[in-house]
């Protein structure tokens, strides 16, 4: 719902703590989603990297409410498979016959003595402030959610008297023309007493341009009721602005990276680009932390004091403790990076990866389930798997643990102070005793002892008076190059 709320004259209630005590949250998820073209459950599509129905669940859950439930139809199974949660009940809606038939799903299980409201899993950016201040306004009530837009097609609109007063809400498709110039919308969030409710959804009938059960027909007989029903207004468009399709996701997943950069920005956390940085997961931060653009955060994510992070490098669960530093175009998943450690520029740690404080890994190496111990340094072109590296270790540019024999993983073990000459290969299971060297080029396929040198390379020689080959003249009849 991009537009403005610029207009004056509407109720507005200052954020409140006075939350009822009984809250009955009912999420409609049951629709298809049809114009997301996709085999995924439209409320199962991401926004930062989590269900957008995730999100609204959990809103709902800081209001602390007494039963949460959502209403599921379109592939509900895998709707509810990839939900946790032990407080969710769970109601399904064989067919889809409109928003009341929805809510009235939940209904057998709302008590009396509890508030109803309703939210949508296809309205992912909802904040608990906003309902907060919703279901405050008019405990005994009907309060509904509206934003003004410049461009209110579609949406049904909130009629109301001359004096201001709540009349009804007329579906887009139901409206006339005069109506359609009402640009103060509903964006389908609401909420009443369960009592008052369940009265209304069990008088809806269908005869509208839909052949829905309109849960915004409740409104007129509230109205017919004389019970209060108040119209509080959002904020922020783009916080009621609901998923239909593609664009609007991207939409959404902008302002909601928008809303994370700021959020880190207030703790301390310098954004080299607040614009360019995306969090699909959680991430929290010490002080001092230095984010470069296009850092990409997924999982969870912790990085300590003053540890910075370079430009267009991918994080996904891992924890980089204070003052390491990961530079540009590195991709680090499951591994855990000590104090002042340094990694990159294109370096890849992969799940099991653990760096020990101080130490450094370079370009272009890799390291999976292995742990290289204090100060050790892989500085360039090398494959670390399965292995366990002392301190002060110094691994040669091209050395690679061979630890895959085309059926197991076997391990290397380096102790303390060795140094392993470039372009190595050490054919696990193996291990090299603390302080020996390796020469350049050796295969190291015996364990080698402490303190020695080991070297398999072959010996030099050189050929005296070596004529380079020369090309072949060209062949007179084709003109070609013979082969
Ligand atoms: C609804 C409102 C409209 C409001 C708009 C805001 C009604 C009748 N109209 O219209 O006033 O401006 O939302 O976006 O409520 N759903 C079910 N089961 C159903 C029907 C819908 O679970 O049988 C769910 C859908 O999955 C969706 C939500 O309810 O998440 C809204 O349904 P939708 O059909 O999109 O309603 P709109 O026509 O957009
Ligand atoms: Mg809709």
């Amino acid at each position: 719902m991009s537009g403005d709320q610029s207009e004056k004259g509407f109720t507005r209630v200052s954020t409140s703590k006075i939350i009822t005590p009984r809250l009955a949250v009912v999420v409609l998820a049951a629709g298809k989603g049809t114009r997301m073209r996709s085999n995924l459950p439209k409320v199962l599509h991401p926004i930062g990297g989590r269900p957008m129905l995730h999100h609204v669940l959990d809103t709902a859950r800081a209001l602390s409410p007494s039963s949460l439930h959502v209403v599921i139809g379109h592939a509900g199974e895998q709707v509810q498979q990839a939900t946790p949660g032990d407080d969710i009940e769970w109601h399904w809606q064989q067919q889809q016959l409109g928003t009341g038939h929805a809510v009235q799903q939940a209904m057998g299980s709302v008590r009396d003595d509890e508030q109803v409201l309703v939210l949508y899993g296809d309205v992912p950016l909802i904040r608990p402030e906003t309902l907060e201040n919703l279901v405050a306004a008019n405990p005994q009530g009907l309060s509904l959610l509206t934003v003004v837009l410049s461009r209110p097609d579609g949406y049904g609109r909130i009629v109301r008297d001359a004096d201001g007063k709540v009349l009804s809400i007329v579906e887009h498709k139901d409206a006339t023309e005069a109506q359609r110039q009402i640009r103060e919308v509903n964006t389908g969030i609401l909420t009443a007493p369960a009592q008052q409710m369940r009265r209304w959804l069990d008088r809806l009938d269908n005869d509208n341009a839909q052949g829905e059960f309109y849960l915004t027909d409740i409104v007129a007989q509230a109205v017919a009721d004389k019970v209060s029903v108040r119209a509080i207004q959002a904020e922020d468009a783009i916080e009621v602005e609901g998923v239909n399709q593609r664009a609007q996701q991207a939409l959404l997943e902008r302002a909601y990276q928008r809303r994370v950069a700021a959020e880190l920005m207030h703790q301390g956390v310098t954004l080299m680009d607040p614009e360019r940085i995306d969090v699909r997961g959680r991430l929290t931060c010490g002080q001092d932390v230095t984010l470069d653009v296009g850092v990409i955060i997924e999982g969870d994510v912790h990085l300590g004091d003053g540890v910075s992070v370079g430009p267009y490098t991918l994080l996904k669960n891992c924890t980089i403790d204070e003052r390491a530093q990961v530079k540009a175009h590195c991709v680090i998943e499951n591994a855990r990076i000590g104090q002042e450690a340094s990694v990159g520029p294109f370096a890849r740690l992969r799940p099991g990866a653990v760096l020990k404080a101080h130490s450094h890994v370079g370009n272009f190496v890799e390291i999976k389930n292995a742990t290289l111990g204090e100060d050790a340094k892989a500085g360039h072109l090398a494959y670390i798997g399965d292995a366990e590296v002392g301190a002060r270790v110094n691994i040669g540019a091209g050395t690679i643990t061979c630890n895959y024999d085309g059926a197991n993983k076997h391990r290397t073990v380096l102790g303390d102070d060795v140094f392993v000459g470039s372009d190595t290969q050490l054919v696990a299971p193996v291990s090299v005793g603390r302080g020996a060297t390796i020469g350049a080029g050796t295969t190291v396929t015996h364990d080698i002892p402490e303190g020695v040198l080991a070297i398999s390379r072959v010996k030099q020689k050189h050929i005296e008076g070596w004529q380079r080959p020369v090309k072949r003249a060209a062949d007179k009849t084709t003109g070609e190059e013979s082969k």
